[in-house]
């Protein structure tokens, strides 16, 4: 086991992905780990198992954030080794840079032992902490919110050149939450830096795939002008008890920039 002071991309989002962690742009994920403090990953066998990164103003507060170890590899000493090398990194960098520096950190409820077998303290109680999650407005409508989705290559492909405006899932309890104005982040399975941003322009709710199909021209659920396009191609996806039970949807997306 062996530790960089730096983390790609790439390992960055695959094991936020792996997760299910909130997803971000490739380009913040660049710009957020190069304006890190300290940043570490955990290498074995030349595959990225662990990574860690602290935040802040550099001289008096931090935050460690993005605190993971790949599942296969937890439970085995990688994530207290990766702590304790990421501390000795910024006991380096206060030597040098700071008077005083604070490392704060939010766990989840869960995983606060962890953060004490790693040396941290427990906050007094009247020191409880607060958050707040401010969105680009540009981007987001009020209380809309981000989903991810995987996509075989070649939907991908078609969502990515404007060929298939059209995404059709069926309508189950991950689905129908979905609203109008959410963004669906679109993944290329196999991916963790190829994706696609898109917003919910409209939902098409219909009893079944033949109803749906009824409804839209054939090139907007990503068909070839010369390709048949059938609603039984659908029930290889899904089973046709789970069809009469949820319904489905047609989400109408248009992609973002
Ligand atoms: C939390 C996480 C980073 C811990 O890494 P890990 O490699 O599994 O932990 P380690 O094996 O190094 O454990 C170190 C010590 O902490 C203990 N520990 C680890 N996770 C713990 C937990 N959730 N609760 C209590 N103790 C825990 C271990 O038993 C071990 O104790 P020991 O030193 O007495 O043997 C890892 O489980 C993970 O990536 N989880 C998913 C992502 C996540 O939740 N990150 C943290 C967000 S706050």
């Amino acid at each position: 086991m062996e530790f960089l002071d730096t983390i790609s991309v790439s390992d960055f989002q695959s094991l936020h992905i792996m997760l299910g962690w909130k997803f971000l742009d490739n380009k913040v994920v660049e710009k957020s780990i190069k304006n890190s403090i300290i940043k570490v990953s955990c290498v074995e066998n030349g595959k990225t198992i662990g990574i860690a990164r602290v935040v802040g103003d550099g001289f008096t507060h931090g935050l460690l954030t993005d605190v993971i170890v790949h599942p296969d590899f937890q439970g085995k000493g990688v994530g207290k080794a990766m702590i304790a090398y990421l501390l000795g990194k910024l006991q380096e960098y206060v030597n040098k840079n700071c008077d005083e520096f604070m490392l704060e950190l939010t766990p989840t409820k869960d995983n606060a032992a962890f953060y004490v077998k790693c040396g941290f303290k427990h906050k007094p109680e009247e020191m409880e902490g607060c958050y707040l999650w401010l969105k680009n407005q540009n981007i987001y409508a009020s209380g809309s919110k981000k989903y991810v989705m995987r996509l075989q290559e070649q939907p991908f492909e078609n969502i990515k050149r404007g060929r298939k405006t059209i995404e059709m899932r069926l309508n189950d309890e991950k689905r129908s939450v979905i609203k109008e104005n959410d963004i669906i982040i679109f993944i290329k399975k196999g991916s963790s830096t190829d994706y696609i941003k898109a917003r919910v322009k409209a939902l098409h709710k219909y009893k079944n795939f033949n109803e749906l199909y009824k409804h839209f021209d054939k090139t907007s659920l990503g068909y070839a002008k010369n390709e048949e396009a059938s609603p039984d191609d659908m029930t290889k996806y899904y089973p046709k008890e789970d069809i009469e039970k949820y319904g489905v949807v047609g989400i109408e997306i248009e992609i973002l920039k």
